[in-house]
């Protein structure tokens, strides 16, 4: 049975939360060893019940208990969607079933295509809102503001009037599962490395999008609410502004002082020879850099590669020719690091090679599409030599003055 939460977290506001420990990769695609939370909200006032998003399907059982535990199904008159990914909608199908036809279904115009095109239903009561469209009920003042590609196109959020509460979707989301409910009751710095890897993978592409409807939301609208709540991880109530400052240096790509990440793949460790030589070079610098492996005995995580390339300083990537190209995986993780987190930084790459040198020619290639600024491609015959050991530790050097 999924461990499941319902708190009231304010007066008639409760949290439905789920952890779903059973995704491996999230999206078919993240590793995610930390698990999720799908968290979804239940608002009762004495003309009924207002439901903000649902659990992903395969927990359908779970949420109509979860919100039975709160609520007699049948009080529920209005059903907020923020966002229509079926981690968030999947469970809509099942509880539809239980409610009344007249059930109000809220949520952005685009919202009823994909009721449609998902679950095949274009015939509930629904009603498209405008972004800064206001909804009163039962003594509550709701007003629903669009919030495009975060994380997909008819995103949107909803203000609660009475405690300034803003209900987020995805945005502000994170990956985990956190022993507490509120930034309050939590390591929020540990929680933080979860969310920034959720917004990296999953919000990556649309970056850009997370200044601009910042803004929009801050400035146009003029929300600085009390309280977050998101439908991924951590509540926001202590420190609202963290996660917020947070959510937009990431979008931003700030990079934190001092991070070198190193990404390696070596068959049969010649590379990682070489790459050691550039390690040690960035200790006796001061460096201490996250290392990540691709070897024949471990595997790092692309996931968390992504993360770590995203706020660092600077990146060392080490890699070597196989098939006449750049290894495999390397060649996965830059398109992805391309899409999701291509931001400026030097970039030194130690490549080895057997028989000839094609790996460095198809990374440059390559990287002319990433905003990496390469300072030197190194392709160093197998045995390292002093001499090459020498080209390694000058690279290095070179990088450091590079970085800002
Ligand atoms: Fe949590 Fe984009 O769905």
């Amino acid at each position: 049975m999924a461990q499941t939460t319902v708190q009231e977290i304010h007066p008639d506001l409760y949290l439905l939360r789920v952890a779903d420990t059973r995704t491996a990769y999230f999206e078919a695609l993240w590793e995610i060893p930390e698990g999720i939370t799908y968290n979804a909200y239940l608002l009762k006032t004495p003309e009924g019940a207002v439901l903000f998003d649902g659990w992903k399907g395969t927990f359908q059982e779970e949420f109509l208990a979860a919100l039975a535990s709160v609520t007699p199904l049948e009080d529920i008159r209005h059903i907020v969607i923020h966002h229509m990914e079926p981690d968030h909608s999947g469970s809509l199908p099942a509880l539809l079933e239980k409610l009344p036809p007249d059930v109000t279904l809220w949520g952005h115009p685009f919202t009823k295509k994909l009721l449609d095109a998902l679950y095949g239903l274009g015939d509930v009561n629904f009603q498209a809102v405008k972004s800064g469209h206001s909804l009163t009920f039962g003594g509550h003042t709701l007003t629903f503001y669009h919030a495009p590609w975060l994380h997909w196109p008819e995103t949107m959020v909803t203000h609660l009037a009475e405690g300034n509460i803003l209900l987020t979707g995805d945005i502000f989301g994170g990956y985990g599962i956190p022993e507490g409910i509120f930034d309050d009751e939590v390591d929020t710095d540990a929680y933080l490395t979860a969310a920034r890897k959720y917004t990296i993978t999953v919000i990556g592409f649309y970056r850009d999008k997370i200044g601009k409807n910042l803004s929009t939301l801050q400035n146009k609208y003029n929300l600085q609410p009390a309280m977050i709540l998101p439908a991924h991880g951590l509540l926001w109530r202590q420190a609202p502004e963290r996660i917020v400052q947070a959510y937009l240096d990431w979008g931003a790509g700030k990079p934190k002082p001092g991070k070198v990440t190193v990404v390696y793949s070596s068959m049969y460790r010649y590379v990682e020879k070489a790459v050691g030589v550039a390690m040690d070079a960035l200790q006796q610098a001061g460096y201490t850099p996250v290392v990540h492996r691709m070897v024949d005995d471990e595997r790092a995580a692309l996931a968390d590669m992504l993360n770590d390339i995203a706020d660092s300083q600077a990146v060392i990537l080490g890699t070597e020719t196989y098939e006449s190209d750049v290894f495999p995986l390397t060649a996965f993780l830059l398109s992805e690091v391309i899409k999701k987190a291509n931001f400026p930084k030097p970039l030194l790459v130690v490549g080895i090679f057997g028989w000839a040198a094609a790996a460095g020619r198809q990374l440059s290639t390559l990287l002319e599409k990433s905003a990496f600024e390469p300072v030197n491609i190194l392709e160093l015959k197998g045995l390292l030599t002093p001499e090459g050991e020498a080209k390694i530790r000058a690279a290095v050097q070179d990088m450091l003055q590079h970085m800002r």
